[in-house]
């Protein structure tokens, strides 16, 4: 069988604070711990580690900060560009990843940033393109309300054109670096881009190097159709959450559909699925430590708090025992209702149990047990590989090794990811298989 890729999904946030067995007390913040998790996965030969981020500090669950406050969720939440240039310049080859709004940043500063940390990583950046969704942060940078759905993705898409642009605005051979006629640069091979479109102007060209891989890799998420239009246009890899093998594979055939029909090689974009395995030495334990913490009431709350979030609804208002009525959003539709699952009458405890659960098939047993698992499903779905969170907001070194030492050799043993890297940069790591 065809190997698949594997990511890792994680914040710039608290780690494990609680956990009597984990590192509490030391502070996240001096970026060592991440530094340390990246080291652990290169050394599981992971494709890209990814920084996911918001901008807000949320008040929607329940209609105060204190949820979000006290139990530490979602914040707070710290910048995740500096984290990764850290990260990329204390590794060698795994790939770095982190998520820009295009909410916050212009064209211009995204793309310099974006050249500079591809830079200090040595080629191995990564851009999780996102719009943001929340009228939270759209207060955060001068607006009353976040931009409708679909216009931002157009607006997006006009985003991406114009960086894309500045990426290029240097020949790949404008470095000449020529000492016997005092030439750093040649000037005619740096040009400007007069980008002028409906929302965003830039006159280019971008004033740093070109970096490694001229631009770095993009990653996207789009869920709704627009969102994977988008995705489907842009991406490298595409990173996605479904129910179970058959949503999987139709997620995918459509995203590889939807880049066939814009001329693109659907090989180019590699899909992973977000998977929260929960792993022991035993099954039964395994599925001792699953029910602890889907049963726990922390869980329950944290899981709304996060829906909650993302939506701008507050789920507290709604009654545990009943399903949840039909809601919409200008946030994320696509994530609302795929935590809702209209029409099925689960009630909202069930609905949160499963949101909790948070990946695309219930992955619980021995690190041989759950390879199996994976190899079986990605069969199924035809490809491309997972993105690994840790189940329950648990970010600690011992689940970290759970996986780089015991889940990641038992698929490697079976042949079914890489257990070495041999491309430099991450867009080549990706397109390795
Ligand atoms: C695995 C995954 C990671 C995501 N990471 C972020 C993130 O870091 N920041 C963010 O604002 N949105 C994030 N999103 C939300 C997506 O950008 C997107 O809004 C969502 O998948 C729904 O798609 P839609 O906007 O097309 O409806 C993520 C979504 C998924 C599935």
């Amino acid at each position: 069988m065809k190997k698949f890729h594997l990511a890792w999904f994680t914040n710039f946030a608290v780690t494990e604070w609680q956990n009597p067995l984990s590192s509490a007390g030391h502070s996240p913040w001096d970026g060592r711990f991440y530094v340390e998790m990246a080291q652990a996965l290169e050394r599981a030969c992971f494709d890209y580690m990814m920084l996911e981020d918001t901008l807000m500090v949320s008040d929607v669950y329940g209609g105060s900060t204190e949820k979000y406050l006290k139990n530490a969720l979602h914040v707070p939440k710290h910048d995740p560009a500096p984290l990764a240039a850290v990260i990329g310049s204390q590794t060698s080859r795994i790939g770095v990843v982190a998520t820009l709004s295009t909410l916050g940043y212009p064209p211009f500063l995204l793309a310099r940033l974006c050249a500079t940390i591809d830079h200090l990583a040595t080629g191995r950046f990564g851009w999780n393109i996102v719009t943001s969704g929340e009228d939270l942060a759209a207060q955060n940078f001068g607006m009353d309300a976040i931009t409708a759905h679909d216009r931002r993705y157009d607006m997006a898409d006009e985003y991406v054109a114009l960086v894309d642009q500045l990426f290029r605005s240097w020949d790949e051979d404008a470095i000449v670096m020529d000492r016997a006629t005092a030439t750093y640069a040649d000037h005619s091979k740096v040009r400007p881009i007069n980008f002028a479109g409906s929302h965003y102007k830039c006159r280019g060209p971008l004033n740093t190097a070109p970096s490694p891989q001229r631009r770095p890799a993009y990653i996207q998420a789009g869920g709704s159709p627009r969102g994977r239009d988008f995705a489907a246009r842009h991406a490298d890899s595409v990173i996605a959450t479904a129910n179970g093998p058959r949503a999987m594979k139709a997620f995918r055939d459509d995203i590889r559909a939807r880049a066939a029909s814009f001329g693109r090689d659907p090989d180019d974009i590699k899909v992973l699925f977000l998977l929260s395995p929960v792993l022991a030495e035993t099954m039964e334990e395994a599925r001792a430590r699953n029910e602890r913490g889907l049963a726990s009431p922390r869980t329950y709350d944290l899981t709304l708090a996060q829906q909650s979030a993302f939506s701008g609804i507050d789920l507290s208002q709604f009654d545990p025992d009943q399903p949840l009525p039909e809601l919409t959003t200008n946030g994320s539709l696509a994530i609302l209702s795929g935590f809702a699952q209209w029409g099925t009458g689960k009630t909202l405890r069930q609905l949160a149990r499963e949101a909790a659960k948070g990946g695309a098939f219930e992955a619980v047993g021995t690190p041989d047990e759950v390879a199996d698992q994976m190899g079986e499903v990605m069969q199924e779905v035809g490809g491309d590989g997972f993105l690994i969170r840790q189940p329950f907001n648990e970010i600690s070194r011992r689940t970290i090794l759970d996986v780089t030492e015991g889940l990641v050799p038992a698929l490697q043993r079976r042949g079914l990811v890489r257990t070495e890297y041999v491309s430099k940069t991450l867009r080549e790591t990706l397109k390795e298989f």
